[in-house]
């Protein structure tokens, strides 16, 4: 064999003895393998000799180069099978502890008062967050240039109108769910909770844009006003707790009659209006309104394809992220902070 071809190989022979590590050999792949290897050099050097050597010369370049690269992979499995051998695997070395996602609170909010709810029969919905306008507003006693619509403030959305439900909305609230209910079940009894998103042009410390309400509609024969508001205490002392107080305030809604206002004593001022000597910020009055409610107007019942003389009924819808913000002892007085994705305000829930 010819000499230098001799001399690589011995070279390669004496550092594979040494090797130990998978990086080392590698290392040693390259050296001897790679483009610019000692081999390679040989193989490069092929072109410059005498003609009478080159084919000899090429054979057993080739045979070397086999013999290398057996070489190498019987290394190989000799350190993989050392290194299993020596890996041994202490199980008292504590676990990586990896940060823990949870849910948002709206959605743990969403879970508790479908639970209150579901607990006294009633079925829970999702109505549309895209609809109608004529859920939104016809159906329930806003007919088309209807001032009371103004009340909800609605985002329209760029779409076609339908011939018969008219433009497209961001439902302003989940009242539009009512007649749809009704639609759906045909005939009473009606109990549906219907929690969806909800869409208004505002923002201050007690509106967002972009909220959830949740809507209770109760209709059967003999329904009056103190299963209303029977169903609101009861709500509220299961979710707010035994202290805080409840009242309902005249008010008026289209979809309604007779309608009220619902407010809850304030958890920043604790109902006292007053914080550090100020003007509570958040109620300004010691009550903080949670949401509208009513018995259901007649015209509403007769869209809903119920008979208004042999069925009464009432509905309510509140704001959940206000709801929440009120929950006893979590001083929450800006509801933006719900929304601002500050992981310091929500990792303490
Ligand atoms: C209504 O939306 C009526 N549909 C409620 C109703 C239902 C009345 C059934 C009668 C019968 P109102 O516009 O007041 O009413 O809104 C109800 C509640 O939604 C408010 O009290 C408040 O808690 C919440 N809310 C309204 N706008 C916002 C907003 N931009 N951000 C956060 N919460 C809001």
């Amino acid at each position: 064999m010819n000499p230098e071809i001799i001399k690589v190989q011995k070279s390669f022979g004496e550092a594979l003895a040494h090797i130990t590590t998978p990086d080392d050999l590698e290392k040693l792949s390259i050296e001897y393998l790679g483009r610019k290897g000692h081999l390679s050099n040989l193989f490069l050097s092929l072109k410059n000799r005498p003609d009478s050597q080159k084919k000899t010369f090429g054979q057993e370049l080739n045979k070397v180069k086999t013999m290398l690269v057996q070489s190498l992979d019987k290394k190989r499995v000799e350190i993989t099978k050392q290194s299993a051998q020596q890996e041994s695997i202490d199980v008292t070395i504590p676990g990586t502890q990896y940060p823990h996602g949870s849910l948002h609170l709206v959605t743990y909010a969403i879970e508790e008062i479908s639970r209150i709810f579901q607990k006294i029969g009633f079925i829970r919905q999702s109505y549309h967050e895209v609809e109608w306008e004529y859920f939104a507003f016809e159906s329930l006693n806003m007919p088309p240039g209807h001032p009371a619509r103004d009340d909800f403030e609605t985002f329209f959305v760029d779409h076609a109108p339908d011939k018969q439900y008219g433009r497209m909305v961001l439902t302003p609230h989940t009242s539009s769910g009512q007649v749809r209910e009704m639609w759906r079940l045909g005939q009473p009894p009606v109990r549906m909770i219907n929690i969806a998103k909800t869409y208004r042009p505002n923002w201050d410390a007690t509106h967002v844009p972009m909220f959830h309400q949740f809507e209770g509609l109760c209709i059967d024969e003999g329904i009056n006003i103190t299963h209303l508001k029977g169903t609101i205490e009861y709500f509220a002392k299961a979710f707010f707790g035994e202290k805080r107080e409840i009242r309902l305030r005249p008010f008026h809604f289209q979809f309604t009659e007779p309608s009220f206002e619902v407010d809850i004593t304030c958890d920043i001022c604790d109902g006292k209006g007053i914080v550090n000597k100020t003007k509570c910020k958040v109620c300004k009055s010691g009550w903080l309104e949670l949401g509208g409610a009513g018995m259901v107007h007649p015209n509403v019942l007769k869209v809903g394809k119920i008979n208004p003389k042999k069925y009464t009924g009432w509905a309510f819808g509140f704001g959940i992220e206000r709801v929440f913000m009120m929950k006893q002892g979590l001083k929450v007085d800006d509801i933006r902070i719900l929304y601002s994705g500050d992981i310091r305000f929500l990792e303490q829930f």
